[in-house]
């Protein structure tokens, strides 16, 4: 008996079949080879608009008047990025190379973006946003979450929302990145402010609201008021949290059942076991760590403890600027101990859970029709060929955009 494909049902003549797929990630564990990632080799995935319709071997593709010949390519979901800074100006070059000479990452670098930013019209603003977004969808992103955190005024904040909202629907209130300069001598009056007028300024434009939870940005306290305040207004909570030291980030997230808790690079048995009893996924970036030169998250003890683990590049100017998700997945596999298959799961449907989206991050009858071609057998090579520009086309809703 053939292994399991999609149910056999009429697709219109004006559906697109992609055919000859050397190997097709669904992300279905009921379908093909029954592991997470429900490989099926030889395939062939149906699209009907925005959607994808059929999946299965090449062979039973029904029949469709346009055929495209993925020419023997691997197949996979394109990539969820669910967690980027993209909405800032200038950059951190003398800060990158200070840091390669031995400086320590401080999250008060934020500071220099934040006036850059400020400083910065709407078009430059949202014209470096498409800039980073379409360097990421040439990598195969198809999704992408985008965060405010560089204006920390409720007009900069509201302003980089509206123009996050120009480029995806999934927008993150970060207006606690770190406590603004202006309110250096008032720490409370800014969580005030955060919390107040400009939470009031900037819901209407967001999904989600975050908060960088660290020493020298906010404690567990102003966390707290600055979470629930997101939520009294609407927003679902995601939260920075344990990414250079120890913290009540990660359990605070889990108490406010937000989705996820973002870096999880310094976590106590205590965090771990927190994570594994929630639904909060743990979104790594080990951009971060890799620009930072700090400690790698360590993928495998959340895996093992039954931890959903997602995988994202926090694309920023300060602690990571890569907007590429198979350079995550190559660190991911190299230095923080996941296999190939669990990395492109996290960097997909991982990416999905983080967002609470069911309709990405997967290739199944009823997702969107978002999918990357590799110029390679198997998505392995992503982790395998680090650094090759193994993504050869990418399409977005039904459409080839790359
Ligand atoms: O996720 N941790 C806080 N925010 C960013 C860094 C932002 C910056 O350095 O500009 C992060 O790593
Ligand atoms: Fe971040």
């Amino acid at each position: 008996t053939s292994a399991p494909t999609s149910a056999n049902s009429a697709v219109a003549a004006t559906a697109t079949a992609i055919v000859n797929i050397a190997s097709l990630v669904t992300n279905d564990p009921s379908l093909g080879d029954g592991t997470p990632l429900g490989l099926i080799q030889d395939a062939a995935v149906v699209i009907e608009g925005d959607r994808v319709v059929w999946v299965g071997e090449s062979s039973e593709a029904p029949g469709t008047d346009n055929r495209v010949d993925a020419g023997g390519r691997a197949v996979i979901p394109g990539f969820v990025d669910s967690h980027s800074h993209l909405v800032f100006a200038g950059d951190r070059t003398a800060e990158f190379n200070a840091r390669m000479s031995g400086r320590p990452y401080e999250a008060g670098g934020i500071r220099t973006t934040v006036a850059a930013t400020r400083a910065a019209t709407d078009a430059e603003l949202s014209a470096n946003v498409a800039r980073h977004m379409y360097e990421a969808l040439r990598q195969g992103t198809t999704t992408f979450e985008t965060k405010s955190g560089y204006g920390l005024t409720v007009e900069d904040e509201a302003r980089a929302l509206r123009i996050a909202g120009e480029h995806t629907d999934e927008v993150t209130y970060l207006g606690a990145h770190i406590v603004s300069p202006d309110y250096a001598d008032d720490p409370a009056g800014y969580v005030d402010l955060v919390t107040g007028p400009m939470l009031d300024a900037c819901a209407p434009y967001a999904r989600w609201v975050d908060v960088f939870c660290e020493k020298g940005a906010f404690d567990g306290d102003q966390a707290r008021a600055v979470l629930t305040a997101g939520q009294a207004k609407g927003l679902q909570a995601r939260v920075h949290a344990n990414q250079l030291s120890y913290g009540p980030g990660v359990q605070l997230a889990v108490e406010l059942d937000a989705a996820s808790a973002d870096h999880c690079t310094h976590l106590t048995d205590a965090d771990v076991d927190a994570l594994a009893h929630s639904s909060t996924v743990a979104t790594l970036l080990p951009g971060a760590e890799f620009s930072t030169r700090a400690p790698w998250p360590d993928a495998r003890r959340l895996l093992d403890a039954g931890v959903t683990v997602a995988l994202s590049t926090d694309c920023n100017p300060g602690s990571s600027f890569t907007s590429s998700m198979p350079f995550c997945i190559a660190l991911a596999v190299r230095d923080m101990r996941m296999t190939p298959d669990e990395a492109l799961w996290s960097a997909t449907a991982g990416g999905a859970a983080a967002l609470r989206r069911t309709d990405v991050g997967r290739l199944t009858p009823g997702a969107r029709a978002d999918l990357t071609l590799l110029d390679a057998p198997s998505h392995v090579h992503l982790a395998y060929r680090p650094g090759v520009p193994l993504v050869t086309e990418v399409w977005r809703k039904g459409l080839r955009t790359i």
